[in-house]
């Protein structure tokens, strides 16, 4: 099932959430997640696991506890016991974004920020330049930027991290065999998803009340804090 969810986190966990969440997630996780410095990161992290098991629990009809979420050699999360179900996982700022479909998929949001726009000289193919180059001012610029970045990064994320050619030559505008959908439904964040699916995903927008009531939605337990 092709689909995308944008989780907007309009707040973050309690502590006691947090640690509710964080006993449900995969021991791998939770290893990276004990590396990791700064509050929002961990956050972060921990939410992108609990959105992608949310988004999960449906389609493959199992408690959103009980999936298990093994990540490959290079960092990948994947699903041992589903693998025609595939996933990916995303966050920047205040979003977190998940992507489901049946054949391999990359997913990649970033909320718009200030940059310098040569980066699109350092790491974009002419063609992805000549894009961001085209549009008249300086906000469209970076906008455009972020539009070209989320594509090379979703599709190395669909290709597992290894594209065996540098990310300049990787012309995202002009490729066969894959798809990009653009995943811009909130003022400020771009993204794409990178799939061979040509018709595009259903995209939902979430909040921390909603992806809790559909992790939940397979079996009753996760206790949300009154806000
Ligand atoms: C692995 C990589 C693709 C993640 O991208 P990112 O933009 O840093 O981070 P995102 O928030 O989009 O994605 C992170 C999630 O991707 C998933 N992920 C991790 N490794 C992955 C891999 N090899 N392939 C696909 N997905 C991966 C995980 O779910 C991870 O979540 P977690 O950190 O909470 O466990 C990134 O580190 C990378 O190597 N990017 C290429 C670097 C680059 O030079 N880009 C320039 C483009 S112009």
């Amino acid at each position: 099932m092709y689909k995308a969810l944008l989780l907007h986190i309009d707040r973050f966990l309690s502590d006691a959430e947090y640690g509710d969440a964080l006993s449900r997630a995969s021991p791998g996780k939770r290893v990276r997640l004990g590396r990791l410095r700064g509050h929002a990161a961990k956050q972060r992290a921990l939410l992108g696991e609990l959105l992608a098991r949310a988004a999960l629990t449906r389609w493959l009809r199992t408690p959103a506890d009980e999936i298990i979420i093994k990540t490959d050699e290079r960092g990948k999360p994947y699903l041992p016991d589903f693998p025609e179900a595939h996933f990916n996982v995303s966050h920047s700022g205040r979003y977190v974004a998940v992507a489901t479909d049946t054949e391999p998929i990359g997913i990649d949001v970033e909320e718009i920020r200030p940059v310098k726009l040569s980066v699109a000289d350092r790491e974009f193919a002419p063609a992805e330049r000549a894009y961001v180059f085209s549009k008249t001012t300086h906000q469209d610029r970076v906008h455009a930027l972020f539009d070209i970045w989320t594509r090379k990064e979703a599709y190395v994320k669909r290709e597992g991290g290894g594209i065996g050619v540098g990310f300049r030559s990787l012309d995202t505008l002009n490729m066969q065999g894959v798809y990009f959908h653009e995943i811009s439904i909130v003022s400020g964040v771009t993204g794409h998803v990178c799939s061979s699916t040509r018709k595009a995903p259903v995209i939902s927008k979430l909040s921390i009340f909603d992806m809790f009531e559909m992790y939940s939605s397979n079996k009753r337990g996760f206790r949300i804090e009154d806000t």
